[in-house]
């Protein structure tokens, strides 16, 4: 099995750009169904999801924007449980709009808790979800928040590549790794 190391870590290959690729035409196909004619505002979750993003949005023939806001929760291989929104540079105007949030993965849910807080202030018409990867194991809003388009369920693991890193570094590998435990 391919290894990596990062920092003080090892990691091993766990899904391939292959399959991700494959998976994310998939999930392209249902936003496509459902928001070909609605114009969306998709806004992309900082720093993790700039390369799900890309192949989302490119994958989107039809008029749309594209928004960046910027948060931070995870210190090294654990959730703060402190989500911070660092920048929001939306422009678009998102009131009575149809938004897609682009997540790269979603842990326990206080991020995208904190988000849609946040966003829902904006009076959008309808805020739906789409992440590369999800951890439903660990997720705490079952009852209130609902994924609209997952990726890849995965179990409690840490994980980098695509977009996600530990303590900074990984984020160019187009694979994505999981911590192996030794
Ligand atoms: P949540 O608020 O607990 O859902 O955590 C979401 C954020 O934590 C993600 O946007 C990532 O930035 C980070 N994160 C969660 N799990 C991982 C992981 O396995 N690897 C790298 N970053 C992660």
């Amino acid at each position: 099995m391919k290894t990596m190391r990062i920092h003080d870590r090892l990691f091993e290959l766990f899904i391939t750009e292959e399959q991700i690729n494959k998976r994310i035409t998939e999930l392209s196909i249902q936003i496509i169904k459902d928001y070909a004619d609605k114009m969306p505002v998709f806004i992309s979750v900082l720093n993790g999801s700039f390369i799900f993003t890309t192949e989302i949005v490119k994958r989107f023939p039809y008029n749309c924007e594209v928004d960046f806001i910027k948060v931070s929760s995870y210190v090294g291989i654990s959730s703060s449980g402190n989500v911070s929104l660092i920048a929001n540079s939306i422009k678009a105007d998102l009131n009575n709009r149809y938004i897609i949030i682009l997540e790269d993965i979603i842990d326990t849910g206080l991020t995208i808790k904190n988000l849609l807080n946040d966003l829902s202030k904006y009076s959008p018409k309808k805020i739906s979800i789409a992440t590369l990867l999800f951890k439903p194991e660990v997720f705490k809003f079952n009852d209130e928040i609902k994924i609209d388009y997952i990726g890849f369920n995965i179990k409690n693991e840490f994980v980098v590549g695509y977009g996600l890193d530990y303590n900074g570094l990984g984020r160019n590998y187009l694979d994505i790794y999981k911590l192996k435990e030794i």
